[in-house]
């Protein structure tokens, strides 16, 4: 993955604990990088590495890190570094989750490397959006679920997130339904 994904888990762990935990989870994760360059990539088993110490040294379940993360994407992330493209995500939360699907593709024009999960949406009401996930990557629904209460409170929407259909328990694909 892109070097801004464990730019982004750093900050998070330093804004909320400190720099003495980050090198505990650094080197409790075998990770030596000084620096992450936002712009290089990096193998995902180092990211996925980084989740896991932070996991083991803040003493809290690996999902609740993800979940923790997905919320921090949304709010600083993706809001600090790509203001206008969030904006142009949409000016409502349905408007944004319906436009979805077509997030990444606008990604990729800057980041060509880019390897995004898939999204599309289904039972789109006024209150409740179905979301679909496709990914090549396991495990990170937790994450999504924290990039959905993310963008809740971006758009000052509390949402509900079910975790209505689960890869890992069998399904073909993960399925979120959205309430607000
Ligand atoms: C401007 C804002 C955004 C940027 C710059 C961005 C960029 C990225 C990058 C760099 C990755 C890592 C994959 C790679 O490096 O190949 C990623 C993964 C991901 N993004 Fe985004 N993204 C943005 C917004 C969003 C939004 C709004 C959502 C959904 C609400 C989202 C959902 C995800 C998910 C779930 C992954 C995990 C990878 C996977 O499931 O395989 N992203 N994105």
């Amino acid at each position: 993955m892109y070097g801004m994904v464990n730019k982004a888990i750093e900050e998070l762990v330093i804004s909320g604990y400190g720099e003495d935990i980050w090198e505990q989870i650094k080197l409790t994760a075998g990770v030596e990088e000084e620096v992450f360059v936002s712009t290089e990539g990096y193998p995902d088993a180092m990211t996925y590495a980084l989740v896991g110490a932070a996991s083991e040294v803040l003493k809290m379940p690996a999902s609740d890190v993800l979940e923790s993360f997905g919320k921090h994407w949304i709010l600083k992330t993706a809001q600090n570094g790509y203001g206008d493209m969030m904006a142009a995500g949409g000016k409502t939360l349905r408007e944004f989750l319906v436009n979805l699907p077509d997030f990444h593709s606008r990604v990729s024009m800057i980041l060509p490397h880019l390897a995004p999960p898939k999204f599309y949406i289904s039972d789109i009401e006024e209150k409740s959006v179905r979301i679909h996930y496709q990914s090549h990557r396991a495990g990170l629904s937790p994450f999504v679920v924290g990039l959905m209460k993310g963008l809740g409170e971006r758009f000052s929407t509390p949402v509900i997130v079910e975790h209505a259909a689960d890869k890992a328990a069998g399904a073909d694909h993960d399925e979120f339904v959205v309430r607000w």
